[in-house]
């Protein structure tokens, strides 16, 4: 269905039936794709018939079955290295999510190639998985970890660019999960790469959402979650340049990632697999695939106007109702995606009555905990929409907020 004139969420829910379900006998708001999004029945059959009729491992087998399930593995490779405009298919690993992914740049490149007294640059708006790995690193390897600040309206600081004078590493995220600033990767990554530094930018909650060109972007490594843009769970994807992936040693060791074994030692494979231990997610690579021929039908251009015009629609009714305050940028430069708080009232409780209301909504500090820090919060409330949301979907999410008032404001 290629969706000539924007999208038609209310008619794309039909292809999800997840979303036809009636929550406590009330019709599913999902607002909660940041942590994860739902699949339509062609990524679920997708699926059912890659397990029915084409389970078999891969790489292994010289029969049918296992070929059929090889060219199928590796034509996801391919869709996923088209998707992010990669030269090819070789720069695509095959990860769990972005969390693999990262922990697989932090081990395998920041073991090689960082070094003592290097420094690595963060952002104080990192999820924890593009945050812990690299303190890892600087504990290793005794490097230096700072971080790019956060401004009050939930920008980053690029300031504080011009007070750094050696830089070897930068890792930020394309998307803030909590503020949903897109943030200025181009003019980041052009900076960091006069410095001779390499970039990663974490796509987890870009990669579905708007057009990624890793060679336009001349970014060095690029990750995505399998589950935050139609696909199951269990598949992500790291994209790297080739000199690079061919540079770095494994991650992990076992199967599948060996050349040569021998009792005096052991050489590698060739990339991607060399970072592919052990028997892969083959039947989520199906899934995988269909996600990205629905996305790719709809247009990631429509995928991204859409999310613009929901959170435009939500940020302008949530501005009415009292006693809340959302947190980072103005609309305009922000995905699809808002963190709230409600005066006096604890985000919990906020989920809780929204539920009631049939609203799925995230609180906690998800996975943020430096950036609630930075501006003093311990939880907020979050709302993230996706293609099938509709302006009726944000409606029922205001008229949840409203009852939160009624109960707690009495
Ligand atoms: C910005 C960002 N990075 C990384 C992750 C981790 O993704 P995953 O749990 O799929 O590894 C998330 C998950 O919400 C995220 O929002």
């Amino acid at each position: 269905m290629k969706a000539a004139a924007g999208i038609n969420s209310k008619q794309l829910k039909k292809d999800f039936p997840i979303l036809n379900e009636k929550i406590r006998g009330k019709d599913l708001v999902y607002l909660d794709n940041t942590a994860t999004s739902q699949l339509p029945k062609s990524v679920i059959n997708a699926v059912v018939e890659y397990q029915q009729k084409y389970n078999a491992n891969v790489h292994r087998g010289v029969y049918y079955l296992s070929e059929e399930s090889t060219f199928r593995y590796e034509n996801a490779r391919e869709a996923v290295a088209k998707f992010l405009n990669a030269k090819e298919a070789e720069e695509i690993v095959f990860t769990r999510n972005t969390t693999e992914a990262i922990n697989l740049v932090a081990y395998a490149y920041g073991e090689k190639f960082i070094q003592e007294g290097d420094t690595i640059v963060c952002t104080e708006m990192e999820h924890h998985s593009n945050f812990v790995p690299w303190q890892i690193v600087q504990l290793r390897k005794k490097a230096n970890l700072v971080f790019i600040p956060i401004l009050d309206d939930g920008t980053l600081d690029l300031d504080f660019l011009n007070t750094l004078d050696k830089v070897d590493f930068v890792a930020v995220a394309h998307v803030s999960n909590v503020l949903g600033t897109i943030n200025p990767v181009r003019e980041i990554i052009e900076w960091a790469h006069q410095k001779g530094a390499k970039v990663l930018l974490d796509g987890a909650q870009a990669g579905g959402h708007m057009t990624v060109d890793v060679q336009e972007l001349d970014v060095d490594f690029y990750t995505l979650s399998g589950h935050k843009m139609l696909a199951p769970t269990g598949i992500g994807a790291l994209y790297g340049k080739r000199e690079l992936l061919e540079a770095m040693d494994p991650y992990q060791t076992g199967g599948e990632m060996i050349s040569e074994v021998d009792m005096k030692g052991t050489t590698w494979n060739e990339i991607p697999f060399k970072f592919e231990a052990g028997t892969p997610n083959f039947t989520a690579s199906g899934g995988f695939m269909a996600a990205i021929e629905y996305l790719k039908n709809l247009g990631m251009e429509a995928i991204f106007e859409h999310d613009q015009e929901m959170i435009h629609y939500a940020m302008d009714k949530m501005k009415e109702i009292d006693g809340l305050t959302m947190y980072g940028p103005p609309a305009d430069s922000r995905a699809g995606l808002v963190a709230f708080t409600m005066e006096n009232i604890h985000p919990h409780d906020i989920a809780a009555i929204l539920d009631r209301g049939g609203v799925a909504i995230r609180a906690g500090h998800h996975c943020a905990q430096p950036l609630h820090k930075r501006f003093d919060l311990i939880a907020t409330a979050r709302a993230s929409s996706y293609i099938y949301n509709s302006t009726e979907d944000i409606d029922q999410f205001i008229e949840g907020l409203k009852a939160v008032n009624k109960i707690f404001r009495k």
